[in-house]
């Protein structure tokens, strides 16, 4: 297996096929035929096995406000591993190439929202509850600006630096 990092303008057509049956495979509830969520990722993690994909994320390289303080991060939508081949570990080399990444280029927080916190806590990420601002996107319809406490925002420090108390302001949606 070969967990590659591909930027999202390099990716060919049957590449976004096989994340889109990857996605709906994954996630069951996943738009059909669709690639992305919300809106497109700048790359994807994908895990290959020759021509078959095993796992996904899509990474967002992103500024987000907390507490008035700038902050450099990835974003993580999509974290997904094909059934057969879960609690291989395959979704944590894929962060963990993620996190390579991130220590290369100064980015200091990989931020998530997961509804399986157990999944990442091995992983070094920490539970965070905040007031959050987003921008809300359903449906390729832009609703608005949403402000709500999120309770399960998973957060990876990638240096010393703790992440800002205060309010998120997430400058765009939410991942
Ligand atoms: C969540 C998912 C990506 C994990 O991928 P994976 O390759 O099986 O995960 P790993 O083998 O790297 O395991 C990572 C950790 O998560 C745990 N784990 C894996 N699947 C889990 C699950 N379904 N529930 C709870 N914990 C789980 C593992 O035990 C491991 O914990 P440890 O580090 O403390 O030992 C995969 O189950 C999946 O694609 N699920 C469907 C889509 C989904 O829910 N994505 C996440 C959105 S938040």
């Amino acid at each position: 297996m070969k967990i590659e990092r591909i930027e999202e303008l390099a990716l060919t057509t049957a590449d976004r096929k096989l994340i889109a049956d990857l996605l709906k495979e994954g996630f069951g509830v996943y738009p059909e035929g669709k690639s992305y969520y919300k809106q497109l990722p700048d790359f994807r993690m994908l895990a290959r096995d020759g021509a078959q994909l095993l796992g996904h994320l899509a990474g967002e390289f992103r500024m987000i406000n907390i507490g008035g303080t700038a902050i450099r991060i990835f974003g993580v939508a999509d974290l997904c591993v094909t059934p057969s081949r879960q609690q291989e570990r395959i979704a944590t080399q894929m962060l963990s190439e993620l996190e390579k990444l991130a220590i290369k280029t100064q980015v200091e927080f990989i931020i998530l929202t997961g509804s399986e916190p157990n999944v990442y806590k091995g992983m070094g990420f920490e539970r965070t509850a905040r007031v959050c601002r987003w921008l809300l996107i359903n449906n390729l319809n832009t609703l608005g600006v949403i402000r709500r406490f999120v309770d399960n925002i998973m957060v990876k420090p990638i240096g010393e630096r703790e992440l800002p108390e205060g309010e998120i302001d997430f400058l765009g949606h939410i991942f």
